[in-house]
């Protein structure tokens, strides 16, 4: 019988420092009322000096093994999505598996930026489906802040750093398929051509340094109004639903214009997108698990809901998935 990936436990993780957006004004040529207005965004928080992304990591993920009932010895898979790796290499993703103490299986970390959770995510759903994983944890998890030029009003203000994470259990299917719980479906893309719309100008192959984030904002905004409208009707496609039929829709954290575009064109009320730009900024791979965590915890999201994701990042790559809860 078919395997499947049931979300049995979900963790999230905050550096405790918050930037608002006044902060900011105090040493750029900004405005709280600019970065409202264009982005929704009012505050993010910052990892101190020091806190790496395998702590913000580690921290979410405890969170959501906690949530599971399980240890990291019982866990045989961590696919960590991150832009912002503590090294080059090793991946950070066997960092977290020693501080869980997992010793069984595989970690390693997937890069597609903004995306990133959804290819984790999708990633560790193949393992669980063609047995080659039973229990794994999929993380997103950022630490943008030491990237960003913060001499660059048009990207310093739209970041933040965090963690978010999932654990998956591989289930039987028991057919009656849309009723079961768990991943109904991934879909991944990606257009290499667009590799300069955003990007980070350095790297171990370039320049030999870290480099900083680079964006044509209007052109990324443009690609994902379009890329992420595309990617949610093929999944709604898929599985042969209708926008109604979505109980929550938790989208990647970029732009609540983006997100309020989504909301409208899916006819979703707004009550039924899940929002944290306002608080967390753009987390990258850590917005979507940070959102679903907060929905959980707060009980909006309920088992049994359905649940579409979405996120669009550099690359460019964009992708969605769709779980029922
Ligand atoms: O997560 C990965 C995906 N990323 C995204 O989805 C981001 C997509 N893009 C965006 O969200 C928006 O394009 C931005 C928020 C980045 C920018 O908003 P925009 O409405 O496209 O503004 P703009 O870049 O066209 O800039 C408009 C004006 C410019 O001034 P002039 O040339 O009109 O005089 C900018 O210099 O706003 C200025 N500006 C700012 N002013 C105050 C840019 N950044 C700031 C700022 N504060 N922080």
């Amino acid at each position: 019988m078919a395997l499947r990936s049931q979300i049995i436990g979900c963790g999230a993780y905050l550096p405790e420092r918050v930037v608002t957006n006044a902060e900011l004004a105090e040493r750029l040529e900004t405005s709280d009322e600019w970065i409202v207005q264009r982005t929704g965004i009012r505050q993010r928080h910052v990892a101190a000096p020091g806190e790496l992304t395998s702590d913000l990591a580690s921290h979410a993920a405890r969170r959501a093994l906690e949530e599971a009932g399980l240890k990291g010895a019982e866990i045989d898979l961590i696919v960590l999505a991150t832009a912002t790796p503590d090294n080059t290499f090793p991946a950070t993703a066997t960092k977290v598996q020693a501080r869980l103490g997992m010793t069984q299986g595989c970690a390693f970390d997937v890069q597609a930026v903004c995306t990133g959770f959804i290819y984790a995510l999708a990633t560790a759903d193949n393992f669980i489906r063609c047995g080659q994983a039973r229990r794994a944890l999929v993380i997103g998890a950022e630490t943008f802040s030491r990237i960003l030029d913060w001499g660059d009003r048009g990207t310093c203000v739209l970041f933040g750093d965090g963690a978010g994470a999932l654990v998956l259990d591989a289930r039987r299917d028991e057919g009656g398929a849309a009723r079961e719980r768990g991943l109904l479906s991934t879909h991944l893309h990606s257009d290499g051509a667009q590799y300069d719309v955003l990007y980070v100008d350095g790297g171990p192959s370039s320049t030999g340094s870290c480099g900083f984030l680079r964006m044509q904002g209007k052109e990324v905004f443009r690609q994902a109004v379009h890329r992420l409208a595309e990617v949610v009707d093929e999944t709604l496609v898929a599985n042969r639903l209708a926008a109604k039929d979505i109980d929550w829709l938790v989208p990647h954290q970029a732009n609540l214009r983006i997100i309020d575009s989504m909301g409208r064109k899916l006819g979703l009320p707004p009550e039924k997108v899940v929002i944290t730009i306002d608080r967390h900024a753009n987390t990258s791979a850590a917005s979507v698990p940070l959102a679903l965590a907060e929905a959980a915890r707060d009980g909006r999201i309920k088992p049994g809901q359905l649940v579409l994701m979405e996120a669009m990042g550099g690359g460019l790559t964009w992708g969605a998935a769709l779980a029922r809860w």
